[in-house]
């Protein structure tokens, strides 16, 4: 780890962000979203590509009014969602922590409905000062981190083809309200999360990698103990059928959580994860993760 020197510019255990310290919405700098990858579901689409670039549009409706529009999910959408998120209860009651469950529960999660954004961005406002905002494609990575720095996390509403309802080349409302948004009820990860925030505001190019691996390998693919247990919190665990039957075979290298480690290790976004980090615990992470940082000082 890098030795301790000057702090960054900002008070590190703030976590109390208010609405006018908020930056602005509309500054978010996107990753170029026109065209729907060839290998989407949906590229070849018309129906579904004009339905995606309508829920598209109440996330850039967002940026200027900054209050969340629910999106009226038609029923073939809400299939979607039914089939995905029956399929993933059924594994995540064996997989899941325990915590994760029980955060689903309290946020009303469930297989019947797509939640909205808006329910859900109350509901944690009042849990753990967190908040949701909607938006309409890929960010990019350091403007995405940063913005959990604001207690914040940019989320899509619009949802999977209905031909692949196991699969998503990219974030949806499956990801985000399945992988994502529960973990946030817990202050301990809601802390955490900051932190990552704020050490993208102030990384150096190599280190802002480091983050991103960091991300990967806890908020996308972490591992907890619990109870002599290993169990996943990751949202791209929570959210994959694949995925997370994959994370417990013999297929994968389950190491102890060594930030030191984690943040030098290589992934790949396309095959299934090789190796997995398990945390001991929520807590754990978010004081590993701010000693290192403090680490950072003020560039
Ligand atoms: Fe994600």
């Amino acid at each position: 780890m890098p030795t301790e020197t000057t702090k960054p510019a900002f008070n590190l255990t703030n976590y109390e962000v208010k609405d006018e310290d908020l930056p602005e919405f509309r500054d978010i700098k996107f990753e170029n979203i026109n065209q729907l990858e060839l290998d989407h579901p949906g590229a070849n689409d018309k129906e579904y590509r004009t339905r995606r670039d309508n829920i598209a549009g109440l996330a850039k409706k967002f940026r200027e009014t900054h209050s969340i529009t629910d999106v009226e999910y038609t029923n073939e959408e809400q299939e979607v969602w039914h089939i995905v998120a029956t399929k993933l209860e059924e594994i995540q009651a064996k997989r899941a922590s325990e915590f994760y469950l029980d955060a689903k529960k309290k946020l009303g999660i469930t297989t019947t409905k797509i939640p909205q954004l808006s329910e859900m961005n109350k509901r944690l406002k009042e849990l753990s000062n967190w908040r949701l905002a909607p938006i309409e494609g890929l960010v990019e990575t350091r403007a995405f981190l940063s913005w959990l720095s604001y207690r914040t996390m940019l989320c899509t509403q619009y949802i999977r083809h209905t031909s692949r309802p196991e699969y998503t080349p990219e974030p949806d409302i499956v990801h985000e309200a399945i992988g994502h948004i529960p973990n946030f009820t817990n202050k301990d990860f809601a802390d955490f999360s900051q932190f990552i925030g704020h050490g993208a505001r102030i990384a150096s190019d190599d280190q802002l990698e480091e983050l991103g691996r960091l991300y990967w390998f806890t908020v996308e693919y972490g591992l907890i103990e619990e109870n002599g247990e290993n169990k996943a919190f990751g949202a791209g665990l929570l959210s994959s059928f694949g995925e997370l039957e994959h994370a417990f075979t013999d297929n994968v290298e389950r190491r102890p959580f060594d930030l030191e480690r984690v943040i030098k290790t290589d992934y790949s976004y396309s095959d299934m994860q090789p190796i997995l980090y398990v945390i001991p615990s929520y807590q754990f992470l978010k004081d590993t993760t701010r000693r290192y940082i403090e680490s950072f000082g003020g560039k």
